[in-house]
């Protein structure tokens, strides 16, 4: 059996790291990258530290519109695929990359299975709704990661059959991953107060220049002699942060470059409380039982809230304040939660599927 693996943007890596690893021994396999990303900070630096193989081919589609970027992949992929026949296709989480390499594989009937399906915030206002959506309706074979997956892809229709219920293959590279980010020194020279972490990238938040203005004048607020705020920014938001002229507004938070997986790592499970918009940060927060407050109205990862320390919170100057000061002032000490099949072993889960199906 050949599958070929689709990746693009920085989270596909995390996912897609241990699937590589558990199908190893089982199939031919094929990395394509859909070059989305391709920063050396958002992309090739994954690499060396997940242990992901180089890919096999680079498609070099880059940054556009969500027509041209989605339209690119598919051109490249399409001819990639014609020249390789895979049997399979496996596309990861929620990206443009993650849609256009799905429908392009149906079209040519070339099985795709999903990794992370049926997780919905349902707000359509998001383009990864859209592509969760549209993803799964074309795939074969989709793997769950939380409890809520499969419930809300048998509400679209979704044949139970092609659902397993697998658990977070993010997990499983933070599981393997932590000890050596336990060990690691913190990658910025912080003093000896609390420290909140920031990541921010959502088109929701960033794009929307009442918004980002809000969110900085917070953490202008916030930043002083008892608390840090360490900031990594995302391409996409340092641009708009230029554009109108606001990180001069950040010169109190230790801000830097978007930082490597083991980095971020360790300063997300020393973090005092972390403050995001991202999908897989707020995962691993919940894992590691470290606070999240989310910057959105809504999540599609629910055992985030259910089992984790995970928050939504508005885009709002006080809001924000008023939540971070509430989170550090109850701060307790918990235990990590257990979290169903968030154990390290949802690669294994899929790679039986596979299994499976080859014998
Ligand atoms: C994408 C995903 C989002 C995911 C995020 C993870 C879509 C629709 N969005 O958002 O779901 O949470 O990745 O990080 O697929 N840029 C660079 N260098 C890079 C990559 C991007 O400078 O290596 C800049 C470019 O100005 C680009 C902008 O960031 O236009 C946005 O990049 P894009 O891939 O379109 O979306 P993200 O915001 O990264
Ligand atoms: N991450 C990282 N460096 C950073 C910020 C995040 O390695 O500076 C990791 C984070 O630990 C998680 C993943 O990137 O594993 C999440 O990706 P991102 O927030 O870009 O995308 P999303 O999950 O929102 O789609």
């Amino acid at each position: 059996m050949k599958i070929a693996h689709v990746i693009g943007a920085r989270p596909n890596f995390m996912k897609a790291a241990p699937v590589v690893r558990a199908l190893l021994p089982l199939v031919v396999q094929r990395l394509i990258h859909t070059g989305q990303h391709y920063d050396r900070a958002m992309s090739e630096v994954f690499f060396t530290e997940l242990g992901l193989p180089t890919p096999d081919v680079n498609l070099g589609v880059g940054s556009g519109s969500h027509a041209a970027q989605t339209a690119q992949v598919m051109l490249q992929f399409e001819r990639s695929l014609i020249a390789e026949r895979p049997d399979w296709i496996i596309v990861y989480g929620d990206v443009n990359s993650t849609l256009a390499a799905a429908l392009v594989g149906s079209k040519l009937g070339i099985p795709v299975a999903h990794v992370e399906a049926g997780l919905r915030s349902y707000d359509r206002t998001m383009p990864e709704e859209v592509n969760r959506v549209l993803t799964d309706q074309v795939a074969e074979l989709l793997f769950t990661s939380e409890e809520q997956g499969a419930p809300n892809l048998r509400r679209e229709g979704v044949a139970d059959a092609k659902i397993h219920f697998v658990g977070n293959v993010m997990i499983d590279t933070l599981v393997r991953l932590l000890p050596e980010a336990e060990r690691r020194p913190l990658p910025l020279p912080l003093g000896h107060v609390p420290f909140v972490l920031v990541t921010l990238h959502r088109a929701g938040n960033v794009d929307h220049r009442d918004t980002l203005t809000e969110i900085v004048a917070a953490l202008g607020q916030l930043a002083g002699d008892e608390l840090e705020i360490v900031f990594p920014i995302h391409p996409r938001t340092r641009a708009r942060l230029v554009d109108w002229q606001l990180l001069q507004e950040l010169s109190c938070c230790r801000i830097a470059e978007p930082l490597g997986y083991l980095d971020f790592l360790a300063l997300q499970m020393r973090a005092a409380l972390v403050l995001t918009d991202s999908g897989g940060v707020q995962e691993e927060t919940a894992y590691l039982g470290v606070p999240c407050l989310t910057l959105r109205p809504n999540t599609e990862r629910p055992a985030t809230i259910v089992y984790g320390r995970n928050r939504l919170i508005p885009g709002e100057r006080q809001a924000i304040v008023a939540g971070v000061k509430r989170v550090l002032d109850d701060s307790i000490a918990a235990k990590p939660p257990s979290i169903p099949l968030w154990d390290g072993h949802a690669a294994e889960r899929i790679a039986a599927v596979f299994a499976r199906l080859a014998a």
